[in-house]
């Protein structure tokens, strides 16, 4: 169950990679060093389920510094990078419970073993952790964390139906994590996954954004940034405006369907693109997926169109249809990001998990005036990350005057 390292040369290339994404983390590198000095998480058992990826290890680093007692498994099957595993079991004797590839048999196994310390503080990436404590039942921790919009989502369904059984502090909703790792990160890592993927021009191509949250800003962005004309899809009418307002197309699924070249989904969203869609697809067009469970493309729906299913790059699947059309899926509908490419680069990954650390912190010292509710990030957390970040880029930024503050604190005066 363990992971096992039989390659000596695999850790060591991790532990590298760890060190290049380091440099990028000042700010988590800020917390590590106080963490150290005060262990603030001494006697937690900590259990992750994130992405087992440089920047995870480098937030488990921290954690560890900060006295926690870490285990860790994969949050999506296809995320893991073999190497960070390997470098976080033999360098820092974390438990590691991932491996690329693995079937969901074993992805949920793994969860179970990285549950088995019973811990007291969760800190999930899609609320694999918390689903799984909340249906056995054996015990509750003190407190959780939750990284995504997708794992939120579930978290506050669970607290409205009144079952959920301890306090959550949803990262996803501080303003340093949704504002630049859903936009920039996922918007950079996800057109850096299909490249990788395909090895595709972009140049040129209808590019279709299924979800103009703050992921498909970002994937929006950057794909007119390298050509494309981008079409969007949505089904929030405010989404819907804005999209249309930043210069994008909008229209529906079923238009896009016909045109489109490429489709990535950003929705957390299920049955995205379905049957009707895949029938009405140009020959040639590609389908991949950047929202957390791999949900959003039918793909049962595309198998039983398909008369044939070929591998022909290592993340792309070609489906030839009964009346000959291919159409090719990436990274099995998973996040191809994390699937094909790296994830997100580290300076987005240095402050969602500051926030994560610093959560786990707050949990740590005050869980026991938490309500089994779903919590945001404190302000002045995010405020600090954010301040923390731009001194670490060297960028200094005005102060108000007093008699600004006096001005914007007033109602009396006007001019
Ligand atoms: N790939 C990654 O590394 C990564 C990083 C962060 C978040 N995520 C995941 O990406 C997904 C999107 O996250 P977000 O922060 O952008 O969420 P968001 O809530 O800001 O945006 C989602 C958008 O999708 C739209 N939508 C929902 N159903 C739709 C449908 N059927 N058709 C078209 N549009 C639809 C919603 O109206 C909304 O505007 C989530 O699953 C999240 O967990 C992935």
């Amino acid at each position: 169950m363990k992971y096992d390292i039989k390659d000596i040369k695999l850790a060591a290339k991790g532990a590298l990679r760890i060190e290049w994404a380091r440099q990028d983390m000042p700010v988590l590198r800020l917390i590590e060093k106080r963490f150290a000095k005060e262990k603030p998480l001494k006697g937690m058992r900590l259990a992750a389920c994130l992405h087992v990826t440089t920047e995870t290890a480098n937030l488990v680093r921290a954690l560890k510094a900060g006295g926690a007692q870490v285990y860790l498994c994969a949050s999506n099957p296809l995320s893991t990078q073999d190497d960070v595993a390997a470098a976080l079991v033999k360098n820092l004797k974390v438990p590691v419970f991932a491996i690329k590839g693995e079937d969901n048999k074993t992805y949920y196994k793994h969860i179970k073993a990285t549950l088995a310390p019973e811990p007291n503080i969760t800190m999930d990436d899609g609320a694999d952790l918390v689903s799984v404590i909340h249906k056995e039942k054996k015990f509750f921790p003190l407190g959780g964390t939750e990284e995504t919009t997708t794992g939120v989502i579930r978290l506050r369904a669970m607290q409205k139906k009144g079952v959920l059984k301890y306090p959550i502090i949803a990262v996803n909703d501080a303003e340093t994590k949704h504002l630049f790792d859903n936009r920039y990160g996922t918007g950079q890592s996800t057109l850096d996954g299909l490249i990788r993927a395909t090895n595709r021009l972009i140049a040129g191509l209808n590019v279709v954004i299924c979800g103009y949250g703050w992921c498909g800003k970002g994937v929006s962005m950057r794909a007119a940034g390298l050509g494309a004309k981008v079409i969007v899809v949505e089904v929030d009418p405010l989404r819907a405006l804005e999209a249309n307002m930043d210069g994008y197309q909008v229209m529906t699924i079923s238009n896009a369907a016909k045109i489109g070249d490429i489709f990535i989904t950003l929705t957390g969203d299920i049955d995205v693109i379905r049957k009707e869609h895949f029938q009405v697809m140009k020959e040639g067009a590609i389908v991949a997926n950047s929202g957390h469970f791999n949900v959003e493309i039918d793909i049962s729906a595309l198998e039983k169109l398909s008369r044939k299913k070929k591998r022909i790059r290592e993340f792309v699947d070609e489906y030839t249809l009964r009346d000959g059309r291919k159409i090719y899926l990436l990274g099995e509908g998973r996040l191809i990001n994390l699937a094909a490419a790296e994830g997100h680069p580290a300076q987005v990954m240095d402050m969602s998990f500051a926030n994560q650390a610093l959560s786990a912190e707050y949990i740590a010292k005050r869980y026991k005036g938490l309500k089994h509710e779903v919590y945001s990030v404190p302000e002045a957390i995010d405020k600090n990350i954010a301040g923390l970040k731009l001194k670490s880029m060297g960028i200094k930024i005005d102060t108000l005057t007093k008699e600004q503050k006096k001005y914007l604190g007033s109602w009396e005066l006007g001019t």
